[in-house]
């Protein structure tokens, strides 16, 4: 197994970090890899906004639902979709691109774009021996994430990245089992074999909690699930989303 893979399978997500800023070199170094990132038809419909400052950090993990390692991290990026630069590249080109930036297919370009570009930076950022946790929290108040990160029309905060020294040692969570997430030719559709797999993977994961909580905690997979999917969160994203330019066809 090559160092790359290595990174990549040894993955978990840290909550805890130490007191310690990332350098500007490293910051640098991270932003770099997220550019790196593959982006549809050369499109780079993305914007990554840093955040070191304390009191803005700290409200921040408040908007984020309380999440204290939004405060405390060694640097903390918010993944942006982004047609701005396009909706000014429209006016340099005296070309109306109103039209495809405000599409449904145009918003999902900028998502995966963002997405492609903050795994880079993620494991940009595992490979230097940090550690690094998403933040899908600070679209809870996504308004007021807006407005405090000061982002103009044609552009959403998707996601936040902490980023910083590891302050604790996690045990790799285990995934569903490959043959679940693989399918080869056509989609798997044996409902059976579908359900026993996931049983499986059941035991599994309650095994991984009660072993991580020292048996406070043995709960399922899917019982996780069906508690988070047994009602919409976030009710306020689509009127967000159109809002602010994007998938409004
Ligand atoms: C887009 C996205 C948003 C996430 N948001 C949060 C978050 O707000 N708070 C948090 O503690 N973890 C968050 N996570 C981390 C996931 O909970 C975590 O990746 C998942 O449980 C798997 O665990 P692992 O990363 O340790 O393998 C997020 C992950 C992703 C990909």
């Amino acid at each position: 197994m090559n160092q790359t893979i290595e990174t990549i399978l040894s993955h978990r997500s840290v909550r805890k970090f130490e007191d310690r800023p990332l350098t500007n070199e490293q910051i640098k170094t991270i932003v770099k890899s997220a550019q790196a990132a593959s982006t549809s038809s050369f499109i780079q419909a993305y914007s990554i906004i840093g955040v070191k400052d304390k009191d803005k950090k700290k409200r921040l993990a408040e908007l984020a639902g309380n999440q204290p390692y939004v405060e405390d991290n060694g640097h903390f990026f918010v993944f942006c979709a982004d047609f701005r630069r396009h909706a000014l590249i429209g006016e340099m080109e005296a070309t109306d691109v109103t039209e495809s930036i405000e599409s449904t297919e145009k918003f999902m370009v900028a998502v995966i774009d963002a997405s492609l570009a903050a795994q880079n930076a993620s494991v940009a950022a595992e490979s230097m021996d940090l550690g690094i946790c998403y933040i899908g929290g600070i679209r809870t108040n996504i308004q007021e994430v807006a407005e405090l990160l000061g982002m103009p029309a044609n552009t959403i905060p998707l996601f936040g990245l902490a980023v910083g020294y590891p302050a604790q040692d996690t045990a790799v969570k285990p995934r569903l089992p490959l043959e679940h997430i693989y399918h080869e030719e056509v989609y798997q559709q044996d409902e059976q074999a579908y359900k026993k797999q996931l049983e499986d993977y059941n035991k599994e994961i309650s095994a991984y909690y009660h072993e991580r909580t020292k048996g406070k905690r043995s709960d399922t997979w899917t019982s996780q699930m069906a508690g988070m999917l047994k009602e919409p969160k976030r009710k306020h994203m689509k009127e967000f989303v159109e809002r602010k330019g994007f998938a409004k066809r």
